[in-house]
């Protein structure tokens, strides 16, 4: 008896993911493999990967086209709360991780599978991204993940696959572990896991290198509806176009990429090189339009939320109560974040220099201080005595012989 009959299988295409179609079958006894790959906007080509499936000894190889709902439904609710793990990353592969966790779930039921299946190792935040999604989507599904057990170096996993018939790379592999999409790149591995060691420039596709960005800024008109950004220069965009435009002026302009040290849920530290020019404008802007019509109490009181909702983003409970309820909140605080953002891209940077809202709360008569100001001044002084009162109490205890 093997670990289960049919299984569905996360599928890259690359030689990992590969391998893992005739190891279930021949090691673990598993009777028919069914590919699954999810269009995120990798750029790659799925009807190659999709023969590629099949070569490899997959029963059925299905291709999904997840772009829309990757933006709408994980990017954008990330960008209503601001989403930065660890006040840096904006989690561009980690939201993308319940999609797919998602869509295995639906193939599985679809399909009569009793297990899924990914390539992740045992040492990323990805597995615990995908485990945990599925056990909240269909607690009844066993999850098989192989490259977490079979302790094949990279040599050894390429052999494997040879003798099934998984050609090995053509190009000379690249030391980096890159993953692609929509919201950006994030890449690891190889010679950066020398945290003094720079980024070569070869390691970034979506972003220009300073001294190649143009000498002159460029401005764009960011809307938002109810936290969602919906178009640019005045021009209505589906989600897609959006962050692919957005992604084009930020990444022209050297804006938008990362070099941390990230604390893993698995307890491991590692060097990250991230760039998402498109989301990481997009949460600029977001962050600025909020704080023209949130009010100060919900502004500074979502910024904790925000926190512990990139930790969830980050720690593989998308699909969680906790989640459920802190999305309740942000909704609720979205109703009036609607108006326009003008962002100015210059030399690596973006920045908010505009702003405007039929819900701004910023009131002229109040700020100015012209001649048609309204602020009643002399209520400042009773308002010091209260708030400063306990202060003044604490002092004069202090003094006390
Ligand atoms: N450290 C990032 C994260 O956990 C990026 C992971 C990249 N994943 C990969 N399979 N290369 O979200």
């Amino acid at each position: 008896m093997g670990r289960a009959k049919k299984v569905v299988l996360a599928y890259s295409g690359g030689v990992d993911t590969s391998v893992c179609i005739p190891y279930l079958k021949q090691e673990w006894g598993v009777e028919s493999v069914i590919t699954l790959a999810a269009d995120l906007g990798q750029g790659d080509e799925l009807g190659p990967i999709q023969q590629k499936a099949l070569l490899a000894g997959a029963e059925e190889s299905l291709v999904a086209d997840a772009t829309t709902s990757f933006i709408k439904d994980y990017a954008f609710p990330g960008i209503q709360a601001n989403a930065l793990y660890e006040n840096r990353y904006p989690l561009s592969t980690a939201l993308a991780r319940p999609l797919i966790a998602k869509l295995l779930v639906e193939a599985a039921e679809r399909y009569g599978a009793d297990a899924v299946a990914h390539g992740c190792t045992g040492k990323g935040n990805d597995q615990v991204r995908f485990d945990v999604s599925i056990a909240a989507l269909n607690p009844n599904l066993k999850v098989l993940a192989p490259a977490r057990e079979w302790g094949m170096s990279r040599e050894e996993t390429i052999a494997y696959g040879e003798r099934f018939g998984i050609p090995s790379p053509v190009k000379k592999s690249s030391p980096y572990s890159i993953d692609t999409n929509l919201l950006g790149r994030s890449i690891e591995a190889g010679p950066l896991e020398d945290p003094w060691t720079e980024a070569e420039e070869e390691v970034f596709a979506l972003t220009a290198a300073i001294a190649l960005t143009p000498n002159e800024p460029e401005y764009v008109e960011i809307g938002f509806e109810r936290g969602l950004p919906t178009s640019l220069n005045g021009e209505a965009l589906e989600p897609v176009e959006l962050i692919t435009r957005i992604n084009d002026v930020a990444g022209r302009h050297g804006f938008g990429r990362i070099d941390m040290m990230e604390n893993r849920l698995v307890g491991i530290k590692s060097r990250e090189i991230y760039e998402a020019p498109g989301l990481l404008a997009l949460i600029q802007a977001h962050r600025d339009l909020e704080s023209l019509t949130l009010t100060a109490d919900v502004s500074h009181y979502k910024r904790g939320i925000e926190e512990t909702y990139s930790q969830l983003i980050y720690n593989g409970l998308w699909y969680s109560p906790l989640k459920q309820g802190l999305d309740a909140f942000i909704q609720q605080t979205q109703e009036r974040v609607t108006g326009t953002v003008r962002m100015k891209f210059f030399k690596g940077t973006a920045t908010p220099v505009g702003r405007r809202s039929l819900s701004s709360l910023y009131t002229p008569t109040l700020a100015t201080y012209g001649s048609d100001d309204t602020f009643d001044h002399k209520a400042a002084e009773g308002f010091i005595y209260v708030w400063g009162l306990p202060t003044r109490v604490w002092s004069q205890k202090l003094r006390e012989p």
